[in-house]
């Protein structure tokens, strides 16, 4: 492919821009300077260096960010900024869009990618992919609350109860409450419906990729070929 395409392709600019970027010598491939725009380059192991930073070529990203509290998923944030913020430019210049969304006062797994079909496959409510959030309630989490989560309960504007997957005590107050469906505030409610409270929600797993311990708040990272088996692994 050539570069000028594969510098656009990987979110560093319109074409123009690109074109400029290359002429003036500051991109690099594998380690090379290259300043013609129309070189043909093999896109099978490519690493562009851009202003000292390193980008592999990508034909579509897939990345995990841990969501911190206080960050709203949609790009226009109303009121609290936004998740796109915690990304590099290139990164948003692909268009990358979250998939599936976390509440502002919410943390932990959130994915993003800019492969549509990705994406429709990991939101599509028919596909029901597990995600496990641990849940602190504001009131001692009872046998009976935990019951009814596992039995199923009835939200406002839903037509047949909603049960969890799983529901496992992690301490009095705390739960790891497993859910197929993706409905806006599910949690919030369910635990609502059962008579408790969320006071704090993190999303810990989606699938079988559970969000990794050494990710700290606010930071992302790709999701390589053995993440997204993982992911694509029921949870
Ligand atoms: N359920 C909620 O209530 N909020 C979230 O952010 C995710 C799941």
């Amino acid at each position: 492919m050539q570069l000028l395409r594969i510098l656009q392709s990987q979110g560093f600019g319109a074409r123009r821009a690109c074109r400029e970027l290359i002429l003036a010598g500051h991109v690099q491939v594998n380690g090379r300077v290259v300043e013609d725009p129309e070189a043909e380059c093999d896109t099978a192991a490519l690493t562009l260096t851009l202003d000292g930073q390193d980008w592999r070529y990508r034909e579509k990203v897939y990345l995990a960010l841990h969501k911190p509290a206080g960050f709203e998923c949609s790009r226009q944030a109303q009121h609290h900024p936004s998740v796109f913020g915690l990304l590099p430019a290139p990164l948003l210049e692909r268009g990358v869009q979250p998939v599936g969304r976390l509440d502002q006062d919410s943390t932990g797994l959130l994915l993003l990618s800019d492969d549509g079909a990705f994406i429709h496959r990991y939101t599509s409510p028919k596909k029901e992919i597990g995600k496990t959030y641990r849940v602190v309630c504001k009131h001692p989490v009872s046998e009976t609350q935990i019951a009814a989560l596992l039995d199923g309960v009835l939200l406002r504007d839903e037509p047949a109860p909603i049960a969890a997957r799983a529901c496992a005590r992690v301490s009095e107050n705390v739960i790891d409450l497993g859910i197929a469906e993706g409905k806006y505030h599910q949690v919030k409610r369910m635990l609502a419906a059962a008579g408790n409270r969320v006071e704090s929600l993190c999303r810990t797993r989606v699938g079988g990729y559970s969000l990794p311990s050494d990710l700290g708040a606010g930071q992302w990272r790709y999701l390589e070929d053995a993440d997204l088996a993982r992911l694509a692994e029921s949870a």
